[in-house]
């Protein structure tokens, strides 16, 4: 579906450094973003998910030590871009919703100002036509009397009218891109379903492209056209949502997929994967999950599994010296 690559990371790294170590928190991330797709990203807190979608917007924490790797939006090689340049094209087609509305809303401006404002900072209209725009917006994000929202303060909405806010914001700019970082987190269970119904309309009927950020595997395969798995930084497995879930082969991808509640189990049936996350700093060389992995031998600590596929999984790829702990697979060339 939807041909058009608009996002696509190449071997992306970030590093950084710490008592003169350097180390990098997102490794060789390679991913490809199609118009119309909802793509997820899943993993355990602290994988690296919030890293990965913020600089993919943009958001740079001040102690990066390095980049490598490319990232092209619409096929511009934003990397090659001066950091103002790349900044001022991402700023105007990729739009963020974080966990907590508060984040992108002022609280002491009106809802219809800051609207109104941001419309007119992407477009060359009036404020008259900015309203008009942002009441269409609204109103399809679902929200009830827009025009009494327009004329509210943050305060005055709920949480889950507040990120339908972000939303039509995103929206009513013409982002190609929406990074929704954990956009259901904060809320209660009823508004978190309507969020994610919302989310998915948006894609069925404006073909808005997503990449959704979550820890939430269920709330992932619920929602996501293709899933990308991170572990430690990388993203370890990735395909479409239902081969991913049905045949996952990476071990780690198989372990979370055990982790999911589900009916009939009960609390001792649920499973842990042993171990924790090691910190960056003390990631193996090899493969970063090889410290948990039961199908682990000495290779897999020493090294670093390449980014594959195979016949039997087509259109899945992992990093994975010994998928779902069989034999070495026979390795295609990564990126066509
Ligand atoms: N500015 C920074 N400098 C160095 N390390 C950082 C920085 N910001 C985050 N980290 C580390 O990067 C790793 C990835 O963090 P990140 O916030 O991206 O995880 P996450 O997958 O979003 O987790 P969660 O599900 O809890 O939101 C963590 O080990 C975190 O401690
Ligand atoms: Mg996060």
């Amino acid at each position: 579906m939807g041909a058009e690559p608009i996002l696509e990371l190449k071997e992306y790294t970030l590093f950084f450094e710490s008592n003169h170590v350097r180390y990098s928190i997102l490794d060789a991330i390679s991913l490809t973003v199609k118009r119309g797709e909802l793509v997820g990203i899943v993993g355990e807190s602290g994988c690296g998910k919030t890293m990965l979608g913020n600089s993919i917007s943009g958001l740079l924490p001040d102690n990066v030590k390095g980049i490598q790797g490319q990232m092209r939006f619409f096929g511009v090689d934003l990397l090659s871009l001066s950091a103002k340049k790349r900044n001022k094209y991402k700023g105007s087609k990729i739009s963020m919703v974080f966990q907590n509305p508060n984040t992108s809303l002022n609280p002491v401006i009106s809802i219809g100002r800051q609207m109104t404002d941001v419309i007119r900072q992407h477009q060359p209209v009036h404020r008259s036509q900015a309203k008009s725009i942002a009441l269409k917006w609204m109103s399809e994000v679902g929200l009830p009397d827009p025009e009494e929202v327009f004329r509210s303060y943050p305060h005055q909405l709920s949480g889950g009218m507040k990120q339908r806010v972000v939303i039509a914001m995103a929206l009513s700019c013409n982002a190609e891109l929406i990074i929704a970082d954990e956009p259901t987190t904060a809320l209660d269970v009823t508004t978190q379903y309507q969020i994610l119904q919302l989310i998915q309309k948006l894609q069925k009927e404006h073909r808005v492209t997503f990449l959704l950020i979550t820890h939430d595997m269920g709330v992932a395969s619920y929602l996501c056209d293709r899933l990308a798995v991170m572990y430690g930084g990388r993203i370890i497995e990735a395909g479409p949502t239902g081969l991913v879930l049905k045949q996952p082969v990476h071990p780690y991808t198989q372990g979370l997929l055990k982790c999911l509640p589900g009916q009939g189990k009960t609390v001792e049936d649920l499973y842990t994967i042993p171990g924790v996350v090691p910190s960056p700093v003390d990631f193996p060389e090899g493969c970063r999950f090889s410290t948990r992995c039961e199908y682990r031998n000495s290779k897999c600590s020493e090294q670093k599994p390449p980014w594959q596929t195979d016949d039997e999984h087509p259109g899945q790829w992992y990093a994975c010296h010994y998928p779902a702990g069989g034999e070495e697979k026979s390795i295609a060339a990564p990126f066509g």
